[in-house]
C-alpha cells in the first residue's frame, strides 16, 4: 500500500475515533505572536514591519538569564510568559525530509517523504540544476510537514559537504564525493533549493522556506580507525590542503549558497576543536565569508572538548571556549548544564550568550515563526499534497536514473532484450531489500519497491535467491544460487554493501566485497549460460577488479544507494528504457590502498616515504575506476570549438618572486589581482559534443585543467566546469563554459595563498587538449 493511501485510511480512522478539537490542536504548527492573544501583539519583537535585528534585540532584552540558558541547546523550551513555543533545532534532510533528527514526526497525516538517492549517487549526475530541484522539493516538503503540525523545527542539518578523502569513510556516501568544485556546487544548489532561493541565487531577501546547514566544519572525514575515533581525532591539515581542498566547499556554501547554518565538527584541526576555533567560526566564516546565520555543534561536540579531548580544563571552560569562538547552539545538553556556573565564575560575560541568542532568534524569525499564524504567511499555503507529490517522486526516479554509472558493458550485453518468453535469475543479498536502497539519514519513504520487484515488472519468469545470509555474507548458498543461474536465460546479481558495512561511526577496514560475496559472484558467473550482469550497491568504492577482468561478467552497474525509486531506475536501465549517463564522483582505489593510514590527512603525495596522495587530483597509483569514469549505451565525442583567450597577459601589476621546492617562481596572488580584474579576464570555452551512438542520452561534459609541466604540490589535473546535455542519437550540440582564469588557473601555495603563475595550462575534455599560456609581461 502506498503511504498516501495509508495516511488517508489513518485520517479517516481519526475522524471516527477522536473528538474534532484534538485533531485541530494536533495539526496546529507552533508559532509566536498569535494575533488572537492580546498580551503579545504589542511587543516590538512581534512587529513584522520592524527589521529583524531590532525585533531580536527587543526579544533578547526581555529574557532573564534563567530563560536564556536553556535556549542554547537543540531542544529549546517554550517561554510561556511571552507566548513563545518550544523549538527543536535538530532536524535532518540529507536526501529527503527524514525522521532521523528530533524536529520531524511522521506520526500524523503525513507518514513519509520523498526519499531521493543517497547524495553520492545524486552527485554522479553532475547536474547542478537537478541538485537544486531536489533541494527545492525537500524545502517544500519540510514546510508542508511544519504546516501540518508535525514539525517543531525547520532547521535541517544538511548538506554534508566534507571532502570524501578516504575510500573507507563510512559517511562518504552522504557527500557529493572527492572533488571540491563538485562539492561546492552541490552545496550551493541544495542550499538555494531548500531555503527557497532561485537557482541563480541572491533572491532570498531574508525569508527562509526552511534552513539548510553546511556540515561538518571542517576537515571531518573519519569515524573510527584502529582505535582513533572522530571524538579524539586531531586532524593535522596543511594550510595548502585547507586552502584548495577542505575549505572551498564551505566557502561556496556560505558565499554563493547563503546558507543560514553551519555545524562545527567533533574533531580537532591542528590541535583546536572546531567548535572552539575562533579563527574558523568567527574570523573565517563570519568575517571573511560574510556568514550571518547560526552555528550549531555536532551532537555532544562541546562535552568532548573537556571529557575526551582535554582541551578545556573544566566543563565551564569548554562552554566559554565555544561561545567565545562563535558557536551559538549545542546539540546536546552541555550548555544547559554548565553555562550558569561559567557566568557565576565570571568566566563568561552574559553578552556572549546574548550574541548567540541573537543569531538563533534571527533564524526563527527568518523562518516566519514570529509572524503570527503561519497559514497567513508566505509558504503558509504549502499543503500536505506537496509531500510525496507525483512531481517529487518523478524527480526521485530521474535522480536515480541520471546517477547510476555503467562501469563495464562487454559486447553490448546491456540492455537486455524485452522478451515475454525469457527467464531471469536474480541473485544477491541486496536484491530484495528496500532498506538498502535508501541509505542513511533517510525515511520513511513514500513508497517501497525493491530491485527484485522492479525486475519482475519486466520479466514474469523470475527465479530469486539472496545468495548470502546477510550483506556481510558470512555464509553463502552458492549451490542454490548456481542452480537457478544455470536454468535462466539471463542472470543479474545485486551485491555490494549496506549500512551494516559503512555508516556513521563505522568506517571499513577493507575495500573488497564483504564475506563470501566474491566467491558467490564468480561461481554464479561461471555457471550461467551467458555472461552475467553485476549490480553493486555501495556508497564508498569497492575493489571489484576481479569482476572487471572476469569475462563471465559482461556488465557492471554502480547504483550507490538509489533511493525510493532506485529499483525502478535500475530495471529501466537494464532493459534499455533509460540510457545510463552517470560518472563516478570519486576514485575507486584498489584494496592495497588500505595500507595508508586513514588518519593521514595529506592530499599531496610524498614520494620519499611512499605516501601516494589522495583523490584524482593528486593520486597517481593504480585505480580500479577513476574519477569521472562512466559508460553509456551511446558514445560521445568532443571538440574544442572556440576559446576566446589563447594567451593571457597579467601586465597590470608586477609579479612577486618566491622560492618553492628549490625553484624560483613568478607569481601574483589572486587577492592582489582583485575581483574586478579577475571578472574582466573571464573568457569562454565552447565545446562541441556529439552523440555518436544509436540511443538518445543525457551526458555530463567535464572540463578539466592541467598544468603543462606538473610540479610538486600542484594537482595533476583538476575539474573546472561541468554541464549536462541531452542529445538524441547522432545529435550534436555546443556547450559554453564561462570561466575565470583566477579560479581555474590559480593554485594554493604551501602557505595557503591562492596564486597565479606564469606557464602553460591545458584545457582538457575527454582526449582533447587546448593550451592557454599565462605571462606577466
Ligand atoms: C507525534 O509524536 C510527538 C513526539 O513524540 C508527540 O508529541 C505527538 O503527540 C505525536 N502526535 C500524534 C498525532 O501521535
Ligand atoms: C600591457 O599593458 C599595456 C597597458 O597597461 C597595454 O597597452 C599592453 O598592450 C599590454 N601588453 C600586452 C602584451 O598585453
Amino acid at each position: 500500500m502506498s503511504l498516501q493511501k495509508l495516511s488517508l485510511t489513518v485520517t479517516t480512522l481519526m475522524y471516527l475515533t477522536l473528538p474534532l478539537v484534538i485533531r485541530i490542536d494536533s495539526t496546529q504548527p507552533p508559532f509566536s505572536c498569535d494575533s488572537s492573544d492580546p498580551s503579545t501583539e504589542n511587543y516590538p519583537f512581534c512587529k513584522t514591519t520592524l527589521p529583524i535585528s531590532q525585533r531580536v534585540q527587543d526579544l533578547v532584552s526581555r529574557l532573564t538569564l534563567d530563560e536564556k540558558i536553556p535556549q542554547l541547546v537543540n531542544s529549546a523550551p517554550p517561554i510561556p510568559r511571552l507566548g513563545i513555543p518550544g523549538y527543536e533545532w535538530w532536524s535532518e534532510a540529507l536526501h529527503g525530509v527524514s525522521e532521523a533528527g528530533r524536529g520531524i514526526r511522521f506520526n500524523g497525516t503525513i507518514k513519509g517523504a520523498t526519499t531521493f538517492p543517497q547524495v553520492i549517487l545524486t552527485a554522479a549526475s553532475f547536474d547542478s540544476y537537478m541538485w537544486y530541484r531536489i533541494g527545492q522539493a525537500i524545502g517544500t516538503e519540510a514546510r508542508a510537514v511544519y504546516n501540518a503540525g508535525q514539525a517543531t523545527g525547520m532547521t535541517f542539518w544538511a548538506p554534508n559537504i566534507n571532502i570524501f578523502r578516504d575510500p573507507r569513510w563510512g559517511r562518504g556516501q552522504e557527500t557529493p564525493g572527492e572533488d571540491p568544485l563538485v562539492t561546492g556546487k552541490y552545496a550551493v544548489s541544495y542550499v538555494r533549493g531548500v531555503q527557497g532561493d532561485t537557482f541563480e541565487g541572491g533572491k532570498l531577501k531574508g525569508h527562509l522556506q526552511a534552513s539548510a546547514c553546511c556540515k561538518h566544519f571542517t576537515a571531518y572525514d573519519l569515524e573510527r580507525w584502529m582505535g582513533t575515533t572522530r571524538y579524539m581525532f586531531d586532524a593535522r591539515v596543511t594550510a595548502q590542503d585547507l586552502a584548495d581542498t577542505y575549505q572551498p566547499p564551505f566557502e561556496s556554501c556560505v558565499k554563493q549558497g547563503s546558507a543560514s547554518g553551519i555545524m562545527c565538527a567533533f574533531n580537532r584541526v591542528n590541535g583546536v576543536p572546531s567548535c572552539a576555533d575562533y579563527n574558523l567560526l568567527t574570523k573565517t566564516a563570519r568575517g571573511q565569508w560574510g556568514f550571518h546565520g547560526y552555528i550549531a555543534s555536532d551532537c555532544d561536540a562541546v562535552s568532548i572538548i573537556y571529557d575526551v579531548q582535554g582541551y578545556a580544563k573544566t566543563p565551564e571552560d569548554a562552554v566559554v571556549d565555544v561561545l567565545k569562538a562563535g558557536m551559538d547552539v549545542n546539540c546536546g545538553s552541555y550548555l544547559q548544564k554548565h553555562t550558569e556556573s561559567a557566568v557565576n565564575q565570571k568566566k563568561l560575560p552574559e553578552s556572549e550568550i546574548d550574541r548567540a541568542l541573537h543569531n538563533l532568534f534571527s533564524i526563527r524569525m527568518r523562518l516566519g515563526l514570529f509572524n503570527g499564524n503561519p497559514s497567513e504567511q508566505p509558504f503558509g499555503n504549502i499543503g500536505t499534497d506537496s509531500v510525496c507529490s507525483p512531481a517529487h517522486q518523478v524527480l526521485a526516479l530521474q535522480a536515480a536514473q541520471d546517477g547510476i554509472v555503467l562501469l563495464k558493458n562487454s559486447a553490448k550485453r546491456l540492455p537486455l532484450p524485452k522478451s515475454k518468453s525469457m527467464s531471469l535469475a536474480v541473485i544477491g543479498p541486496n536484491a530484495n531489500s528496500a532498506y538498502t536502497l535508501i541509505g542513511n539519514y533517510a525515511g520513511p519513504a513514500c513508497t517501497f519497491i525493491t530491485i527484485l520487484q522492479a525486475l519482475q515488472n519486466y520479466v514474469k519468469n523470475t527465479f530469486y535467491d539472496p545468495g548470502c545470509d546477510t550483506v556481510g555474507c558470512s555464509s553463502a548458498s552458492i549451490d542454490k544460487a548456481v542452480g537457478i543461474a544455470k536454468e535462466a536465460d539471463h542472470v543479474v546479481l545485486i551485491m555490494g554493501l549496506d549500512q551494516t558495512q559503512e555508516t556513521e561511526d563505522l568506517d571499513r577496514m577493507d575495500l573488497v566485497l564483504p564475506g563470501k560475496q566474491q566467491e558467490l559472484i564468480t561461481s554464479v558467473a561461471k555457471a550461467a549460460k551467458k555472461p552475467v550482469i553485476l549490480v553493486i550497491l555501495c556508497g564508498g568504492p569497492v575493489d571489484i577488479s576481479f569482476a572487471k577482468y572476469d569475462s563471465n561478467i559482461a556488465s557492471i552497474l554502480w547504483a550507490g544507494y538509489p533511493g525510493e525509486a532506485g529499483g525502478t531506475a535500475l530495471a529501466e536501465i537494464i532493459f534499455g528504457d533509460h540510457n545510463p549517463g552517470g560518472r563516478l564522483p570519486m576514485t575507486w582505489y584498489p584494496q592495497d590502498f588500505v595500507k595508508i593510514a586513514m588518519t593521514d590527512m595529506r592530499m599531496r603525495p610524498e614520494p620519499n616515504s611512499g605516501y601516494p596522495g589522495r583523490t584524482y587530483r593528486f593520486y597517481k597509483g593504480d585505480k580500479v575506476f577513476e574519477f569521472g569514469y562512466g559508460l553509456s549505451y551511446s558514445k560521445y565525442s568532443y571538440k574544442f570549438k572556440h576559446v576566446t583567450a589563447n594567451k593571457l597577459y597579467f601586465n597590470e601589476s608586477s609579479s612577486t618572486k618566491m622560492v618553492e621546492n628549490g625553484q624560483t617562481v613568478n607569481y601574483k596572488s589572486v587577492s592582489e589581482l582583485g575581483t574586478e580584474f579577475c571578472e574582466n579576464k573571464k573568457f569562454s570555452v565552447t565545446v562541441g559534443v556529439e552523440n555518436d551512438g544509436e540511443m538518445d542520452g543525457k551526458h555530463p561534459v567535464l572540463l578539466f585543467v592541467k598544468p603543462e609541466k606538473n610540479k610538486n604540490g600542484r594537482p595533476i589535473i583538476q575539474l573546472v566546469g561541468f554541464q549536462s546535455v541531452i542529445l538524441k542519437a547522432e545529435e550534436k550540440a555546443e556547450i559554453d563554459f564561462e570561466v575565470s582564469p583566477c579560479e581555474i588557473f590559480s593554485r594554493a601555495t604551501e602557505n595557503g595563498l591562492m596564486v597565479m603563475e606564469e606557464g602553460t595550462h591545458l584545457l582538457v575534455v575527454g582526449d582533447e587538449e587546448y593550451p592557454i599560456s599565462l605571462s606577466f609581461d
